[in-house]
């Protein structure tokens, strides 16, 4: 199916700046669909509410960071449609109608509910809120009558659940919403600094706007193939999260170089690592640093 209309979200929850896993996840797209239909790109202040409510001083900032982190990446206001959801109102109204015909058990059977709730143990969201977090998802995205959402993997449920209330509303009213779709971004291997799934809340991100010198630290702490304990070891590329960026950001050429040199002990990891954060800063180097 070829996009129409594009949506996506992004929450400006911890401190709001967006991470490399936002950028291969998700945002990469984004800037690729930009030149395929009409795009829609919010940022989901509510959303943030329904884990954060109680600790609410840091997300207008983060709103501010965020926003920031997009249009750096390359969305575009004028091609784009960028907005903050909390300024639709509308958004609010429709979450409250299409919750009168939303069955308890679809969001209550939502993966994330539960996985949220053992995740982020310390806080209370066993709520209302926290519960419609993907009936408010949904209203982002066919309140604008999207077809297509670029989203990440973990996103694949939520979309089925907004279009089985889709269907619920168009069976009961006449047809009025599409049945989005998601729009899933390959994935290239991309582990956080270490070796765990990138991720705000594990602490071992890389940030779009990290200063050069903080990118080279978080490199530094990077684990590499477990097996190579001294420099004089060869090692196995195949196995280490610094070759895996290396494929990511660097030249071929380098890539290629760092394949054989590591294979025959010709490299130690600490110049690997230098190397790799050299073309990891010159990626990131045209978004806005703030930190
Ligand atoms: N749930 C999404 C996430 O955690 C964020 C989001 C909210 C979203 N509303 C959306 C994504 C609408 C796509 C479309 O990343
Ligand atoms: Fe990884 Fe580079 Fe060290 Fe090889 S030399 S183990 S690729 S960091």
């Amino acid at each position: 199916m070829t996009p129409r209309v594009i949506m996506s979200g992004i929450r400006p929850t911890g401190t709001g700046a967006a991470h490399l896993g936002h950028w291969e996840g998700a945002l990469k797209s984004w800037v690729k669909l930009q030149d395929m239909g009409q795009c829609y790109y919010s940022v989901v202040d509510w959303h943030a509410l329904t884990t954060e409510y109680q600790d609410v001083k840091n997300i207008q900032g983060n709103v501010r960071q965020v926003l920031l982190d997009i249009l750096s990446v390359g969305i575009d206001p004028e091609k784009s449609v960028v907005y903050l959801q909390s300024a639709i109102k509308e958004i609010s109204e429709l979450f409250l109608l299409l919750g009168m015909m939303t069955p308890l058990g679809w969001l209550e059977r939502v993966p994330t509910f539960k996985e949220q709730q053992a995740q982020l143990a310390d806080r209370d969201i066993n709520t209302f809120g926290f519960l419609g977090y993907p009936l408010l998802q949904t209203v982002d995205i066919i309140i604008m009558k999207a077809d297509t959402v670029p989203v990440g993997e973990d996103q694949v449920f939520h979309l089925e659940l907004a279009r089985e209330i889709v269907r619920r509303f168009n069976g009961l009213y006449g047809d009025c919403f599409p049945e989005p779709l998601p729009f899933l971004t390959p994935i290239p291997k991309l582990p956080g600094v270490a070796g765990r799934k990138m991720s705000k809340s594990y602490g071992n991100a890389i940030f779009l706007s990290d200063a050069a010198d903080v990118v080279a630290a978080k490199v530094a702490t990077m684990i590499t193939d477990p097996q190579r304990m001294r420099k004089s070891d060869p090692g196995n590329p195949d196995v280490c999260n610094v070759f895996d960026f290396h494929k990511l950001y660097s030249p071929p050429e380098l890539v290629a170089e760092v394949n054989r040199r590591c294979r025959t002990a010709d490299i130690g990891c600490v110049e690997c690592k230098q190397l790799m954060a050299k073309h990891l800063n010159a990626f990131l180097d045209p978004r806005i640093r703030v930190h």
